[in-house]
């Protein structure tokens, strides 16, 4: 008793899925996209009300406070002296291990907003993912790793356990395009369809990596997939949830993909969030502490 009670803003709306056997190998304006993605009507629990019961371990997924905020999300400075020490905190905090390395931090907005804008030329800025996917797999994440981590790199990380976490934060109210997740216990590899991507990004600087070709995923409809997510979501909230986890017997990876929301009122400030994928090592044994 006392808890809160909230009103669950459930929706039903369209998601973008991949289609079982057919494997995209396309840059993200190739005209064949069509072909590789289908439209299904999907139930998306609004995830507020049992936020408390979600749990990194078994969904997935968890919703955090995340109380900094920046005046300036393209601004890379403060987003890597203000927006990544405290984020890296709550990894280690939520992980239990305190190896845990930034990988990378994309700002998500607008479609067309960086070639508007010639101050952003050297920012990472994406617009929304909105097709049922997920980001890597375990080969790309270790020599993601690799690649960025070179000085502090041990070389017992190239066969220790980890996980891989994406910490995705509004940088205003989130009126439209929210992301929605998919628990990962509600679906199995029966349900993934390989996708390729090369020349994914024409915005990295030069202190920034990406894998050359990127294999993911996008995820196929089948019943009894789960979709979350949480209404109006704030700029001093988080999502956490779990990009790989190589570990057994711990959730290891969620499916997601921005959607239209149909009660999102027409004209309301579009969608801008941000997001850091943040990589945690675990001991390989309880007694490795090397
Ligand atoms: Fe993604």
């Amino acid at each position: 008793m006392g808890e809160q009670v909230l009103q669950a803003r459930d929706v039903e709306t369209d998601m973008g899925f991949g289609i079982p056997g057919k494997s995209p190998d396309l840059s993200p304006v190739d005209p064949r996209w069509p072909e590789y993605i289908e439209q299904r009507r999907i139930r998306i629990t609004d995830a507020r009300p049992i936020a408390g019961r979600l749990s990194l371990d078994r969904e997935g997924i968890e919703l955090h406070a995340h109380p900094v905020t920046l005046d300036d999300y393209f601004d890379q400075d403060a987003v890597a002296n203000v927006l990544v020490p405290p984020t890296l905190d709550l990894i280690a905090r939520l992980s239990g291990t305190p190896e845990v390395f930034l990988l990378e931090t994309v700002v998500r907005a607008e479609p067309g907003l960086k070639r508007q804008r010639a101050d952003l030329a050297a920012n990472r800025v994406l617009s929304y993912a909105a097709r049922a996917h997920l980001d890597g797999d375990e080969t790309m994440f270790r020599d993601w790793a690799a690649h960025l981590l070179p000085a502090t790199y041990p070389a017992r990380y190239a066969a220790a356990p980890f996980a891989v976490y994406n910490i995705w934060k509004p940088i205003r109210r989130v009126e439209n395009n929210p992301l929605a997740f998919c628990s990962a216990v509600s679906f199995t590899d029966a349900d993934l369809v390989d996708a390729f991507s090369t020349g994914l990004d024409q915005s990295l600087t030069q202190d920034e990596y990406l894998p050359e070709q990127i294999r993911y995923f996008h995820l196929a409809h089948a019943p009894g997939q789960q979709w979350y997510y949480f209404a109006d979501m704030l700029p001093e909230e988080a999502v956490v949830f779990k990009q790989w986890d190589s570990r057994p017997d711990h959730a290891d990876r969620v499916a997601h993909g921005a959607f239209v929301d149909p009660a999102s009122k027409p004209g309301s400030p579009p969608r801008q969030s941000v997001e850091l994928r943040v990589i945690a090592f675990f001991p390989t044994s309880a007694t490795d502490t090397s």
